[in-house]
Order: structure tokens, then C-alpha cells, then sequence
């Protein structure tokens, strides 16, 4: 909390004015300084990968040109918590989507956005989100001065579970509808970053069916079933969307079981080029209204290890699941690499101020 409502981050003084997110590692809050809006999160611990990310943004001339993730401002460590300045989004692609105010036709364009944010993350910086959902994805509407027409921009947010993409070995971190199997299996084999692909096709079947691929009152149903579909599965369901061929096509090589198979982002982006002015924009789609918002408690990212089983305390799931089949690591757990940030990146001489 904050006492009296602001607090100081570099010299500069945010009004705090609302809470407008919490995730399983912080809260989100909007806040205000002159006459400019932020996001600020407040958190308690930082990944490894995180740290490096951000460092890679402290860059001013760097920052600058990841068009489609959201930007960064400012990290900072005060006292035991995390303060993590941003831009502020309107609302997410979940928010959107469950109000269905996601103009669908446009499908082309969404993806061509929420892709350029994946190749932002793995090409250019060689990261893996490893949490990508519509929660973590943020919508703004932006008006062109010359033509007055708005637009809404995607950009990817919550990079608490980024990693760099040579190294990815912890097993079942995500979310438990968007997860990849590759995540979920018990060999030792290391994945790559196509297990965002796997989420990003999630997210747009989600967005496209108006329902999840995976139902289920738990985790572990959910997890089998992601453990057990087959390809041929996933091509039934996809064919059975109202949704032009082209799209079909692309959705049955994101969500391709094996990782050599499925398509990396640069095919992904490829086929999401327009081919003519006309095919730029609309798309006809089907336009059913959001049916399944999901549990919210098995929404939240977490950390498990594939069949294991022991229930570790954790307030979110306590009254949700009487299951002991899942392990739950909070992100706060010792399991995960986490680490104070650094002093040359966060001035540790931060002074618990006004909260
Ligand atoms: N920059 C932002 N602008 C607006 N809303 C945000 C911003 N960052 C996060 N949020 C909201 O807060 C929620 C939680 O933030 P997130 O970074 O995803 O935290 P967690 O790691 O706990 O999931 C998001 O799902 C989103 O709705
Ligand atoms: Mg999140």
C-alpha cells in the first residue's frame, strides 16, 4: 500500500490513483506524474531473465524501437519491493476479448501486431516470453493526425517469465491453457522459444472460437488434455472455424505437438503479409461472442512440475482445488532463480519514501 498515495521514483513524485491489474507476481497500479499516465507495478521479486530484459532497455535509444512491447521507464528496488515503471495500456486482450469489443475481421492485423512484439522479444533481444495470454497483452487506440482514423495497437507486457531462448530448461511455467506440451512432458530435453507460438495459436483460436481449445475445472484435466490431443485433433477443431482457409492453415502450424514442426515467427509473419490491399485488412470470421472466460485461478501463471504432486501452500488455489495432484511454485518460490536486482541498474540508495 501507499500512504497517502504517491510515491517517489527518481526524483519524481507519482500520484498513485487506482489499482488497474494483479497477476501472481504484483499488482499494477495507475499513477500519475505532471500530466502524464503510467502503469507502475509493484512486485516483490525480479527472473533472471527479467533483469536482463529490462537491462537491455535501459538502453533509451533501444527501448525506442520495440514497437510492440511496452515500454519501460524506469525499475526500481525500494525497501523490499520492486517498482516497475511503464507505459500504461488501455486494457488487455482479455479485458477486449470477454467484452468482445475485438473487431475480429481484422484478424490479419492482429496478428501481424502481437507477432512483431514475439519477433521483437525473440530476435532482436533472443528472448522467450513463456507467458504469453490475453492477459498479457495490451490494447491502445492510437489516432492518426493526418487521417483521424484510430487504431488499436498490440503490445506484449509481463515479462517476469522471459528468458534467454539458448538456455530454456525449467519445465511447465505458463499458463495452463496456452501452455505448450513440450512443457509439460518429463524429459530433460531442452525447449526452445516456439512455445510461444504454441500460446500465440492458443490465443487466436481463443479469440477466433470465442472459447478455449482446453476446458476443464483443473489444472491437471487441462494439462492432460494438452498432454494427450493429437495434430489431427487440432486440425479438426481449427477446421471447424468459420475462418478463411489461409488462417486455418497458419493456426494448424502454430500449433503443431512437435517443436521442429511448428512454425517459428519468421514463417508466422511471413504468411500474415499482405498480398494485396484488399486482403489487408478484412477477413471474414466468425463473430460469435466470448463464451468461456476461464477460471480466473487456473488463469494465473504459475510454475509446476509435470505429474509431480504435492500441494504446496498457496492462497490462490486453497479454496479453488482440493486436488494434491499439482504442485504449485509461486514465482516467489526459491525453485526459480530469482535474485536482488543490481546496484549498478537499480540504485539501491533508494530511500523508503512516502508508501
Ligand atoms: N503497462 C500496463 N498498462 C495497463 N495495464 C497493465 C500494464 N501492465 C500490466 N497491466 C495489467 O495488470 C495485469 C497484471 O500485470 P502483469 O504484468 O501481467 O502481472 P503478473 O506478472 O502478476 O501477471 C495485466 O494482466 C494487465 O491487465
Ligand atoms: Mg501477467
Amino acid at each position: 500500500m501507499f500512504l497517502n498515495n504517491y510515491i517517489k521514483i527518481n526524483d519524481k513524485q507519482y500520484t498513485i490513483l487506482e489499482k488497474i491489474g494483479e497477476g501472481s507476481s504484483g499488482k499494477v497500479y495507475k499513477g500519475q506524474y505532471l500530466n502524464q499516465f503510467y502503469a507502475i507495478k509493484q512486485q516483490e521479486y525480479l527472473g533472471e531473465g527479467e533483469y536482463e530484459f529490462y537491462q537491455h532497455l535501459n538502453q533509451p535509444k533501444e527501448s525506442q524501437k520495440f514497437r510492440n512491447l511496452i515500454q519501460i521507464y524506469d525499475v526500481v528496488k525500494i525497501d523490499r519491493f520492486i517498482y516497475i515503471v511503464m507505459e500504461l495500456g488501455e486494457s488487455s486482450l482479455y479485458d477486449e476479448t470477454v467484452n468482445n469489443k475485438i473487431d475480429k475481421t481484422n484478424i490479419r492485423f492482429i496478428m501481424q501486431q502481437i507477432g512483431s512484439g514475439i519477433k521483437q522479444l525473440h530476435e532482436d533481444l533472443n528472448l522467450a516470453h513463456r507467458d504469453l495470454k490475453p492477459e498479457n497483452i495490451l490494447v491502445q487506440t492510437i489516432k492518426s493526425e493526418i487521417t483521424q482514423e484510430t487504431q488499436q495497437i498490440f503490445k506484449l507486457c509481463d515479462f517476469g517469465y522471459v528468458k534467454n531462448i539458448n538456455n530454456l530448461k525449467t519445465k511447465a511455467i505458463g499458463t495452463p491453457y496456452y501452455i505448450a506440451p513440450e512443457l509439460l512432458n518429463n524429459s530433460n530435453d531442452l525447449y526452445n522459444k516456439k512455445c510461444d507460438i504454441w500460446s500465440f495459436g492458443q490465443l487466436i483460436y481463443e479469440l477466433i472460437s470465442g472459447s478455449l481449445m482446453f476446458q476443464g475445472d483443473t489444472i491437471q484435466k487441462i494439462q492432460n488434455q494438452i498432454l494427450t490431443i493429437t495434430d489431427g485433433d487440432i486440425q479438426n477443431l481449427i477446421d471447424k472455424l468459420l475462418l478463411e482457409r489461409e488462417y486455418k492453415e497458419l493456426l494448424k502450424n502454430m500449433l503443431k505437438r512437435n517443436v521442429k514442426d511448428r512454425y517459428d515467427i519468421n514463417q508466422v509473419l511471413n504468411c500474415l503479409k499482405p498480398k494485396s490491399r484488399s486482403q489487408s485488412r478484412n477477413t471474414s470470421v466468425e463473430s460469435k461472442n466470448y463464451q468461456n472466460p476461464a477460471q480466473i485461478s487456473i488463469r494465473t501463471t504459475f510454475q509446476f512440475q509435470g505429474q509431480i504432486i504435492q500441494k504446496q501452500q498457496c492462497p490462490l488455489m486453497e479454496n479453488k482445488f482440493n486436488q494434491n495432484q499439482c504442485q504449485f511454485i509461486q514465482k516467489t518460490n526459491n525453485e526459480q532463480k530469482r535474485f536482488p536486482i543490481n546496484n549498478n541498474f537499480v540504485p539501491n540508495d533508494q530511500k523508503k519514501l512516502d508508501f
